[in-house]
């Protein structure tokens, strides 16, 4: 069948033409099809925890296999409050605060679906975790971005203050952060936090790696959330998930806590978006969230391996390396390789080197910004870090 273009125009929403595709989820496409290694889209290539398979396999035997309530099932929800409190010291009603979603990726726009009213303004830091700007643009939010600066990704306060207004409806904090693995200091949420006060706005924040932490020489590194800071908890909507936490991220299981104003406006757009989150899925979210504290260790230390093995190769390969505090992505600077742009040099290792990484431009609301960077993400097994690495060591004698 064939149809004008005029016609064909008008198929689409002007929302939908205002984004493209992931570029994260279409390097991994890219990988695929040129059999490079994918040190792109942030997924563990090993195999998730063997009772946390067991407890999902159970779930299904058992016949967990229709709908969950909607804003989830109730042990699971408990669950989470009780992690909640051991983690975090904050106290949260599983009837009135906590909603299961698919995802934090669900997490994230049903919550700024549920707040902000269109042209009202969401601060964002950048470089920013890709989804937030479609976010923005599906929720109607004007985005005001705000630099954080290599190589600690700090942010000048000066400047946030001045994103700052009274159309200012919420900001987007990412911590740890995806891409650039800053974790942010208590001195930096206060400031955030203080401007959230001042000007009545909502602070979303993604806390999807809180376990995945680095120790560093010169200072503690701890994951705290906006949601403990004075006066946070009445207009904080911490977005978190069971993906990264539990090198699950295929199952599609994430939660929101918000005050139960704000949880009651969360839960009917993520009822009409999706219903639920996956039920057996759930039931194994609730053994999951009762590990013990060994196993969050564990998780950092093994990452802080494959984090060491990775940062020296890049390195050596000729890479300007930032190193990651949090989460499990480098940031990189291409600048010694001489080519045009991050797409170039992307398309340049994926085709000829054979490894792929993530364009800086993605993370960016302005392609320029981030045209001397790329992303790579280190959470895969020994053999394909090494796999990796010999291929990257040929990029510098090229
Ligand atoms: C910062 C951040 N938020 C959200 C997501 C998506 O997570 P989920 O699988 O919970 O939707 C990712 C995935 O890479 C991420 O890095």
């Amino acid at each position: 069948m064939t149809t004008s273009a005029p016609t064909r125009h008008r198929h689409v929403s002007a929302k939908a033409s205002r984004f493209t595709e992931s570029v994260i989820r279409e390097m991994t496409r890219e990988a695929l099809r040129h059999g490079a290694v994918n040190l792109s889209q942030g997924f563990p290539d090993f195999p998730a925890p063997e009772d946390l398979k067991r407890a999902a396999a159970e779930a299904i035997r058992d016949d967990v296999n229709q709908y969950a309530i909607t804003w989830g099932a109730k042990d699971f929800r408990d669950s989470i409050a009780e992690k909640t409190r051991r983690y975090l010291n904050i106290d949260l009603d599983p009837e009135t605060e906590i909603t299961v979603t698919c995802g934090s990726t669900e997490g994230m726009i049903a919550a700024m679906m549920a707040c902000v009213d269109p042209g009202e303004e969401v601060v964002i830091f950048e470089p920013f975790y890709e989804n937030y700007a479609p976010d923005a643009i599906l929720s109607g939010a004007v985005p005001r971005y705000v630099p954080l600066r290599a190589p600690d990704w700090t942010f000048d306060p000066e400047e946030l203050r001045a994103a700052f207004n009274a159309k200012t409806k919420a900001v987007i904090v990412c911590n740890p952060n995806n891409p650039t693995g800053k974790v942010f200091t208590r001195e930096e949420l206060e400031f955030i936090a203080a401007l959230c006060r001042e000007f009545d706005a909502l602070c979303f924040t993604d806390e999807i790696y809180e376990h995945i932490l680095y120790p560093r020489a010169d200072r503690e590194v701890n994951h705290i959330s906006v949601a403990q800071l004075e006066g946070m908890r009445e207009r904080t909507v911490v977005v978190n998930s069971m993906s990264k936490t539990y090198s699950v991220t295929g199952w599609r299981v994430g939660y929101c806590f918000a005050p139960p104003h704000i949880t009651s406006a969360l839960r009917k757009v993520h009822d009409f978006l999706t219903v639920g989150a996956a039920a057996p899925l759930q039931r194994a979210g609730a053994y999951a969230m009762r590990l013990p504290p060994e196993y969050y260790e564990q998780l950092s230390r093994d990452y802080l391996r494959r984090r060491d093995k990775l940062l020296p190769v890049l390195e050596e390969a000729g890479f300007r390396v930032f190193r990651p505090d949090g989460a499990y992505y480098i940031m990189t600077g291409i600048e010694r390789f001489g080519f045009r742009d991050d797409v170039a040099f992307t398309q340049h290792l994926i085709r000829e080197v054979g490894v792929a990484c993530v364009p800086g431009s993605s993370f960016y609301s302005r392609a320029e910004l981030g045209a001397q960077q790329v992303r790579f993400c280190f959470c895969k097994k020994d053999e394909t870090l090494d796999a990796a690495a010999e291929r990257l060591l040929r990029l510098r004698t090229r």
